[in-house]
């Protein structure tokens, strides 16, 4: 799978690659960090505090939301700050999956993961509702990475910021294996996702609502996006379009549209042939197997 431009190609691909995912943290809880120990405790970790680089972006308020977006099974945050009290929430798709992992090997995390994709962010959580959206190595993971920003600036109060940390490229180095299917990168100061069939400049899609800087680091690179305004279009429009899209896109990811259009073409082939003898076969349903 090398990037595909419908929602629906997009959604059969990354529904696919979800048990390698799965998978992988199933060793990670199931051998207390697998390769990365040191991780696995840490995250365990109720008092950790939160890092340096997300809180310098803390309001004045004695009360600050943060939400960590792909978050896997436990977060990579701390939530603990000398001056605030630190209200840190944790989403990912694959939260339930997560969560009965977690049960069946006994590890009990500081901070239980709930169920959010990127894309759809403002369906769960209210608009306006955190101060800090952080997300490290996962919406390149996902289907519809720019609207995953742009949902994350909707939940987002305004002057919030979101705080990003990526690896450069991932999809080409990982050769689009798996959920791997987007490719961040710094070009020319300018935040730019793509793949082999699009391209995005990131700078350019939100330059009404936000400011883009990014820097890179490393094998990867870091993006921080201050959200300027309010979120100009009605969001009851957003989520009407959205279910409806994804309904439609569901169905085609599982091939259900492919297969009743291949069932209408039967009807008509059978129901308008030239001597009109087949017509009551034509309107009999196809057999179905049990
Ligand atoms: C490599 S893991 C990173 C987890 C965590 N952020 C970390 O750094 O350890 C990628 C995560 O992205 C999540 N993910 C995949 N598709 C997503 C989507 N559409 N929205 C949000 N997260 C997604 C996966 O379920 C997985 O937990």
């Amino acid at each position: 799978m090398t990037g595909t431009s419908t929602l629906a190609g997009r959604l059969a691909a990354w529904r696919t690659a979800l048990p390698s995912e799965a998978f992988f943290w199933d060793l990670w809880i199931s051998t207390s960090g697998h390769l990365w120990p040191d991780d696995f405790t840490a995250r365990m970790d109720a008092s950790r505090p939160l890092p340096y680089h997300i809180a310098k972006h803390l309001p004045d308020s004695m009360n600050a939301r943060v939400l960590d977006v792909g978050a896997g099974p436990a977060t990579v945050l701390g939530r603990t700050h000398p001056k605030r009290n630190i209200d840190l929430v944790a989403c990912d798709p694959l939260a339930p999956v997560y969560n009965t992992l977690l049960d069946r090997h006994g590890v009990t995390p500081p901070i239980r993961t709930v169920q959010a994709f990127a894309e759809d962010l403002s369906s769960v959580f209210d608009a306006e509702s955190f101060d800090i959206v952080y997300c490290q190595n996962a919406l390149d993971h996902s289907f519809e990475p720019l609207r995953g920003i742009e949902e994350m600036l909707i939940v987002l109060r305004t002057r919030g910021v979101i705080v990003m940390a990526h690896y450069t490229d991932e999809a080409e180095h990982e050769r689009y294996v798996g959920l791997h299917q987007w490719n961040f990168n710094a070009r020319d100061g300018r935040f730019i996702i793509w793949n082999r069939v699009q391209e995005i400049d990131v700078n350019e899609a939100l330059k009404d609502v936000a400011r883009v800087t990014v820097t890179v680091e490393g094998r990867g690179h870091a993006v921080t996006i201050e959200k300027l305004r309010d979120w100009p279009n009605s969001l009851h429009e957003r989520h009407r379009n959205r279910l409806a899209s994804l309904l439609s896109g569901l169905l085609d990811a599982e091939g259900v549209t492919k297969a009743a259009d291949q069932e209408l073409k039967r009807i008509n082939a059978m129901a308008n042939p030239a001597d009109g003898e087949h017509r009551d076969e034509a309107l009999k349903p196809a057999q179905h197997s049990p």
